[in-house]
């Protein structure tokens, strides 16, 4: 991989579209050469490649050391060391290093509310005094250095302004998405001991109210019966400051003095203290979030404070060409490792001014997004191929009639795209003049490790292309050997690069198993990938039990035992079927304890199961009654089978039933299927 030699004449000259011309000039990374040049440095030279980009940000105490590591669990644990020595604060590179650069007056965001006509904007001064101040409320209420500070708000500044606080003096946030249910809020509560919440009263999407203060009550409510208290609940009350879309009510709200205290008299209060920044270890946490995992229980993905720091300062100058006039629009949440990397901290540090929306793409009507681009002159917008391919449904003069001549690129993430999107995206969105940049990456991997560069990189729809600098993939087969050339099997990486994941929260044997055992010697995605004649890489999705759905990944296990946790319920499977918008989506398969049976008012029950435990976003399209699950002779659930059912393609080769314990349940299954659910 380190050699790359596109001959693009292998394919179809339409398939490949080269880099804008007008990008060129000024580039960070200008023309394909120039990529290929820093990506063998990038390996060749690991360490001064990275101390020369860490030159760019501020360190306290500086380090003469580079990646340390073990990736082989027969040597030993595995760890992942970048700067050891180093001292840092990834707050204070986002603000006071900006600010002294004399850009305290740049908009660090505007903020666009859900109702046309909400909107407010913040300056990286006004955002560094917001952050301080807020930062010395968190000590007051006991916050120290490596204590954990769970944060459960929809997309308002607040939102980064909470993770800046707990970055500034050292405490380790925890985001939790706003559309996750009170149950799964208190489960990630209680595993990091977090001992304050930062929440809001509520939030408006499209023409709904939703209620977050009554989902965080009962997450502490929870908590508190599993004693870990909740002991400070930080309110915004933002519902009392925004527009409520018509037809909705303001709803009440109700807050207990014992733990609840208002932001906003908490930030007049402290408005002026100063709260020092804390200087932190270049291993030290800076951040956890939870990701789904195959087992059912979400990982809490632990993020450092160098590494993490250098990498999505890098990936966001380079993937996105970021320059001093951009205004970037990243529509991701907060919540997910895309807000925290590429609307928080790579575009704060590379001092962008961006753009935090709270609403939806389709309120008050299809053409918000484009709205937004002609209001704000976006110049580089990332988003995902579900929002792409839920707006393509509808007419082309909901893009057309705005002005989006200031767009130079597009990006896009969270799942493969599918080439129709990409083009619609180009085409369509871009007037076939924008770079497209397809980023491939995890919440584990910090940053982007596989994404075109925006004016060197030719692209092929539905290929993320080459990969990132420092990043070293391969493809292996089943047996872990290395597949040179054209082949496709199991995407590992060989070495770090310094955004990698450290540890999973409080279990660093999990760590070591979900991603360092099955090939040993490399980090292993969890996806399957295609290398093509050009040394381009094409991601297949996810080989394991996880599913990708409208760019989230969840676990099929989670699903299953939110639905067996209702009392008519024997046991689930649940698969992810093929979804024209989100991808995939959850189809489950239940077989109910005697008596029960599946009426549309236990498959609603069975939903709203799924809702409180995990939320909205895991509720499965179908659900479907199976008499029996096919299971083999050892117990284990052919998965392969109920896919193709869930599919609905009849004519699909099932492969081997021989070695099932009953083959009459795949006629039942069809047979089921025929019926609905
Ligand atoms: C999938 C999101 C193909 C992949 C940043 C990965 C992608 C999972 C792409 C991580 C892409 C993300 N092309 N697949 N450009 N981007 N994925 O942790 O399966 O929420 O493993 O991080 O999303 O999802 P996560």
């Amino acid at each position: 991989m380190s050699d790359v030699k596109p001959k693009f004449g292998l394919n179809p000259i339409e398939d490949v579209f080269e880099p804008p011309a007008p990008l060129l000039a000024g580039a960070h990374v200008s023309g394909l050469s120039s990529y290929q040049d820093m990506y063998r440095d990038s390996l060749a030279n690991s360490e001064t490649f990275w101390k020369r980009i860490a030159a760019d940000l501020y360190f306290e105490n500086a380090s003469d050391r580079g990646l340390e590591w073990n990736f082989d669990v027969r040597k030993g644990d595995i760890f992942i060391r970048f700067m050891q020595g180093a001292r840092t604060n990834v707050a204070y590179n986002c603000l006071e290093r900006n600010i002294a650069r004399g850009l305290g007056s740049k908009i660090a965001f505007f903020w666009e509310g859900n109702e046309l006509g909400d909107e407010r904007k913040i300056t990286y001064q006004e955002l560094l005094d917001q952050v301080t101040t807020l930062s010395a409320v968190l000590r007051a209420k006991g916050v120290k250095k490596g204590d954990r500070v769970a944060i459960y708000l929809p997309m308002i500044i607040e939102l980064p302004v909470a993770m800046l606080a707990c970055a500034r003096i050292g405490a380790v946030h925890s985001v939790v998405f706003a559309g996750f249910s009170s149950e799964s809020l208190a489960s990630r509560i209680i595993d990091g001991k977090a001992r304050v919440l930062i929440t809001a009263d509520g939030f408006c999407r499209g023409p709904k109210v939703f209620k977050l203060k009554q989902l965080a009550d009962d997450a502490i409510k929870l908590c508190r019966e599993q004693n870990e208290p909740v002991e400070t609940c930080i309110v915004v009350k933002h519902l009392e400051r925004v527009r409520i879309p018509s037809g909705a009510d303001r709803p009440q709200v109700n807050y207990d003095d014992a733990v609840d205290v208002d932001y906003t008299e908490e930030m007049s209060r402290f408005a002026g203290a100063k709260s020092p920044v804390e200087w932190m270890d270049a291993e030290d946490y800076l951040f956890m979030l939870y990701t789904s995992g195959s087992t059912g229980k979400p990982k809490g993905v632990v993020h450092t404070q160098a590494g993490y720091m250098t990498y999505s300062y890098a990936t966001a100058k380079f993937t996105f060409d970021l320059q001093d006039d951009d205004v970037y629009w990243c529509t991701a949440d907060c919540g997910w490792i895309t807000g925290h990397t590429y609307i928080v901290y790579g575009p704060l540090m590379n001092a962008t001014t961006g753009i935090i929306f709270e609403g939806i793409p389709t309120h008050p009507d299809p053409g918000r997004c484009w709205n937004l681009v002609e209001k704000y002159k976006v110049t580089k917008m990332y988003t995902a191929p579900t929002l792409i391919r839920s707006l393509m449904a509808f007419k082309e003069e909901f893009v057309t009639k705005y002005d989006r001549s200031s767009l130079k690129i597009l990006g896009s993430v969270g799942e493969p795209i599918n080439p129709a999107a990409w083009l619609w995206y180009y085409k369509v969105v871009g007037e076939s003049r924008c770079a497209i940049v397809d980023t491939y990456w995890q919440t584990e991997t910090g940053g982007h490790i596989i994404t075109p560069m925006p004016a060197a990189t030719p692209t092929k729809p539905g290929s993320a292309t080459l990969p990132f600098f420092g990043v070293e993939p391969v493809i292996v087969d089943a047996q872990g050997q290395e597949i040179e050339g054209p082949g496709e099997g199991n995407l590992c990486i060989k070495r770090p690069w310094p955004g990698i994941m450290r540890t999973v929260y409080g279990d660093a044997d999990r760590f070591a198993k979900t991603y360092f055992a099955s090939f040993p010697g490399y980090y292993f995605t969890g996806d399957g990938a295609r290398r093509d004649e050009d040394g381009y890489l094409w991601v297949t999705g996810r080989v394991d039990d996880l599913m990708n759905v409208s760019g989230h990944l969840l676990s099929t296990a989670e699903i299953e035992s939110a639905l067996v946790a209702h009392h008519s319920v024997a046991e689930a499977a649940v698969v992810a079927a093929p979804h024209d918008i989100k991808g995939s989506t959850p189809y489950a398969f239940v077989s109910l304890k005697v008596g029960a049976k599946l009426t549309p008012a236990l498959i609603d029950e069975l939903k709203l199961m799924v809702r409180t435990k995990i939320g909205a976003i895991a509720v499965p399209d179908a659900i479907q009654y199976s008499p029996g699950l096919p299971k083999t002779r050892s117990g284990k659930i052919t998965r392969r089978i109920l896919r193709k059912i869930a599919e609905g393609d009849r004519k699909a080769d099932l492969g081997d039933t021989t070695t099932l314990a009953d083959e009459s349940v795949i006629a039942q299954l069809w047979e089921g299927r025929n019926g609905g659910c």
